[in-house]
């Protein structure tokens, strides 16, 4: 693994066990990046451990002894407990040449590879999908593709909501208006999703029949049966035209909707009854995991079979739990969802564990999200008060990129420029969601999206499409071979900024891995692309003289490879010229 970081985290210790005199003491120290100096190290607390002579003393002796090897070139004492790191600019090249010659920018793969589920986009059937799914959706893919990257097993399953109550209701809307959905899309579906509601909230006779059609649905009426899987291939067809558009890896065989599990209810019940978990209360049946409570400070039920019979979201829940770990081997699983549905996988999991469903050392973790707000700092609607729907978002998008796509490079033709539309459309929706932290609500504004300033899509694509121009101009001269070859030497001080940047890509893909935040990885591009632009502004690229020509142009050419990589994790494209 490529990683400065590392490096000089065991640099220290290995020193401060010097200095202590014990090759195996239990030292605790940090290093990270630092405006003082490349890095900093906080050895406080590996100090504090030892008594008889001051501080102060033995962090001067620790970084007298830092600066013998090849790795640092100065380590000043800062105030007790920190060192100030500065690189010898040959470490630095040395490990931007691994990075150049290796086909995977020096991120190895996972020693102990694990099975992560990742549970993501599971919208609900027969409705159109709409922006709520659109932040699981993306954020999950991302999740996924980093996972991947650092070479784990990842199994990605769409939870698809085709299951229960609205089933019924429209089945019996399909009866009374004698049609069948077979030749229908989308969109007529949700008119036709919405006049069942309709009904639905407005009389008790139909809302009986659709009670007593799920009813039917669950037990496997094969009529009935006939007319879900109507619904069912109208709407998978339309979402996977969605998933493609959006360049989202979710595929026929990661689907794996909520009734997939409903042969497994009935016998899940009955384990958590035997268990003694599961309990009925008020003629449902009910876990009462500890710990859960209301706000009238009574127990809170996490009900696994309703008072009509029917089995709901969280006996689903537990018995996907269950296949998860039990079929497809996972190690870890991840539910991209809603910040509001917290309380339901806490409880969720808890139930898992209690029943004994979960060996130990296998991880569950909600990856939850916040909301998407329009201007008004309202959670995003149409002017109609409607949910915004995805495909309508997609569309907006594209026909505004329209606007900026290839200003840049005025030769294009009328279809390449539609292309880059479509790229930068796409993208821009994609990468301002997950630039922002996702726990937090954030504020939809098509501007700042869609703008070349700041941390955007626009911006890394473009600074990726003008390194990759540079590059042809280089290989016009036909340089490629002696790029291959070249020796990196790094002596301005933009230099070094970009190439300190570069080397900490191995190490965000790995914290990635750890935190889940996508936000991170987008921080990071930008900054690498910052460190680009000064970089090219100070240092001349192609009118040097030849080998720091060569040396410069491995530097855009490892940006341009890193930006690229990074932002096929975040799942939008690299443009070559925009
Ligand atoms: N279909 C659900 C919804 O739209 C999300 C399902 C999330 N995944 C899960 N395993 N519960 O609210």
């Amino acid at each position: 693994m490529i990683d400065p970081s590392n490096d000089l985290n065991q640099l220290v210790r290995a020193s401060v066990r010097a200095e202590l005199g014990d090759p195996d003491a239990a030292i605790e120290v940090s290093v990270h990046r630092s405006e003082h100096a490349d890095y900093q190290a906080d050895v406080a607390l590996a100090l504090a451990r030892q008594l008889r002579r001051s501080p102060r003393d033995v962090a001067v002796a620790i970084a007298a002894r830092l600066t013998s090897g090849e790795v640092l070139k100065s380590a000043v004492v800062s105030g007790p407990g920190f060192i100030n790191l500065t690189c010898r600019s040959d470490y630095l090249a040395a490990q931007l040449g691994r990075m150049h010659h290796d086909m995977r920018l020096g991120v190895e793969r996972a020693v102990i590879p694990e099975t992560v589920v990742v549970d993501y986009s599971s919208p609900n059937l027969a409705k159109e999908m709409h922006v709520g799914h659109l932040r699981s959706t993306i954020i999950g893919d991302c999740l996924a593709r980093a996972l991947e990257y650092l070479g784990h097993d990842v199994r990605r399953q769409n939870h698809i909501g085709d299951w229960g109550t609205p089933f019924g209701m429209l089945i019996e809307q399909m009866l009374d208006e004698g049609i069948t959905t077979g030749g229908g899309d989308v969109n007529s579906l949700s008119a036709f999703y919405r006049a069942a509601r309709l009904k639905f909230d407005g009389g008790a006779g139909f809302a009986d029949r659709a009670r007593r059609r799920v009813v039917l649905l669950q037990q496997g009426d094969p009529i009935t049966l006939k007319l879900w899987r109507q619904l069912i291939d109208v709407t998978t067809a339309y979402i996977d035209a969605l998933y493609a558009r959006l360049r989202v890896k979710l595929s026929h065989q990661d689907m794996a909707g909520e009734s997939r599990y409903n042969p497994q209810l009935e016998a899940l019940v009955d384990e958590l009854e035997h268990l003694g978990l599961a309990h009925s209360s008020e003629s449902a049946i009910c876990v009462f995991p500890p710990g859960f409570f209301g706000r009238d400070g009574m127990p809170l039920p996490l009900i696994v079979r309703k008072q009509d019979g029917g089995f709901g979201y969280a006996a689903t829940d537990l018995a996907a739990l269950k296949y998860r770990v039990d079929r497809l081997g996972a190690n870890r699983i991840l539910y991209v969802v809603g910040a509001p549905q917290s309380q339901h996988f806490a409880m969720v999991f808890e139930t898992a564990r209690l029943a004994g469903w979960v060996p130990s050392g296998v991880r569950l973790e909600h990856v939850a999200f916040g909301s998407v707000l329009g201007q008004d700092g309202k959670v995003l609607k149409t002017r109609a008060g409607e949910a915004v729907s995805l495909t309508a978002l997609v569309e907006e998008a594209v026909d505004r990129a329209k606007g900026i796509a290839g200003r840049g490079a005025p030769g294009l033709t009328e279809s390449e420029r539609a292309r880059i539309a479509e790229m930068v459309g796409v993208g821009s929706v994609k990468y301002s969601d997950l630039a922002n932290d996702r726990i937090r609500d954030y504020l939809f504004s098509w501007d700042r999206m869609l703008s070349f300033d700041g941390n955007t899509a626009p911006y890394l694509m473009y600074a990726h499409a003008r390194i990759r121009s540079i590059l042809r101009k280089a290989q016009a001269g036909h340089e490629e071979l002696a790029l291959a070859a070249a020796q990196i030497t790094i002596h301005a001080p933009a230099e070094r900024a970009l190439a300190l940047e570069l080397l900490e890509f191995p190490s965000t893909l790995v914290r990635l891995g750890e935190t889940l935040q996508p936000h991170r990885l987008c921080q990071y591009l930008f900054q690498v692309a910052t460190a680009f632009t000064r970089f090219y502004e100070a240092c001349p690229v192609l009118n040097v003289e030849a080998t720091t020509r060569a040396s410069r142009l491995v530097l855009c050419s490892l940006t341009a490879r890193v930006l690229a990589c990074g932002m096929d994790l975040i799942g939008i494209e690299a443009p070559e010229q925009m």
